[in-house]
């Protein structure tokens, strides 16, 4: 991980493995109790989900699956030892604005307990892959989640703390689509975070992924 955690959090992480394991199992059962409001699922529910933008426009296609997307599979490289130096992915949560500003920056909420966070310390490059399998887009079309017909993008970049002007952003994007996050246990030493994005691309058609670059990403508007 880029940034003031590196080295502190290194110990405290060694220090706190098991209970981590706790508090994963924790947090996966959370949910259940405290379930807010969660954007997408109102977007399918009501019938909002906004149409795709055109698929010949690959920038504002990424920037809508970004921005539609509660979570992703973000892929660190390991530094667990019965799997050192692997690709290693998990689930998290993430948000790139409120619903219909989305900013096109994926920001997360870590906690140097997650074992992703470990590897991060040690190797902030990651990849990240969100999918419109998560919406009611591709059940609706009958696309299958590997068919590039259900849209899907692979981020690639690394990821870093966000600094003291950026968090009040990256605070209201996430707790807005993800209302519990405010209720996670304060001893987790939570933190934001975003993927500072390098490489994109793009699955959404037949042909082979098209590749966007970080600057028309962030130039298009997903509407
Ligand atoms: C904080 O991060 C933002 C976004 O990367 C950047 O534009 C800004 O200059 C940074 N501010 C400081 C004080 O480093
Ligand atoms: C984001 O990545 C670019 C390209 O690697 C790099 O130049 C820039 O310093 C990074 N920004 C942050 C905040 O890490
Ligand atoms: C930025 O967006 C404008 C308006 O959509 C477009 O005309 C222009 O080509 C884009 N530039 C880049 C670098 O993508």
């Amino acid at each position: 991980m880029a940034g003031p955690v590196h080295g502190s959090a290194r110990a405290l992480l060694a220090a706190l493995l098991a209970p981590a394991l706790v508090a994963l199992v924790a947090l996966l059962v959370a949910p259940a109790r405290g379930r807010g409001g969660r954007d997408h699922g109102d977007w399918d529910t009501a019938g909002l989900l906004p149409p795709l933008p055109p698929r010949e426009d690959a920038a504002r296609v990424a920037r809508f699956v970004t921005h539609v997307c509660d979570w992703g599979a973000l892929a660190t490289i390991s530094t667990q030892e019965a799997v050192r130096g692997w690709a290693f992915a998990d689930v998290l949560s993430l948000s790139d604005g409120p619903p219909g500003a989305g900013s096109g920056v994926p920001y997360f909420y870590l906690s140097p307990m997650q074992q992703l966070v470990g590897n991060l310390q040690e190797n902030p490059s990651a990849t990240l892959t969100m999918s419109l399998a998560q919406t009611n887009f591709c059940r609706k079309h009958g696309f299958d989640p590997q068919s590039p017909l259900c849209a899907h993008i692979i981020l690639s970049g690394t990821v870093t703390k966000v600094n003291e002007t950026e968090v009040d952003v990256a605070k209201q994007s996430l707790f807005i689509r993800h209302p519990e996050m405010k209720d996670w246990p304060s001893s987790h030493s939570w933190f934001f975070a975003k993927l500072n994005i390098t490489n994109i691309w793009l699955l959404d058609y037949f042909g082979g992924p098209k590749i966007v670059t970080p600057e028309e990403y962030y130039n298009a508007t997903f509407q």
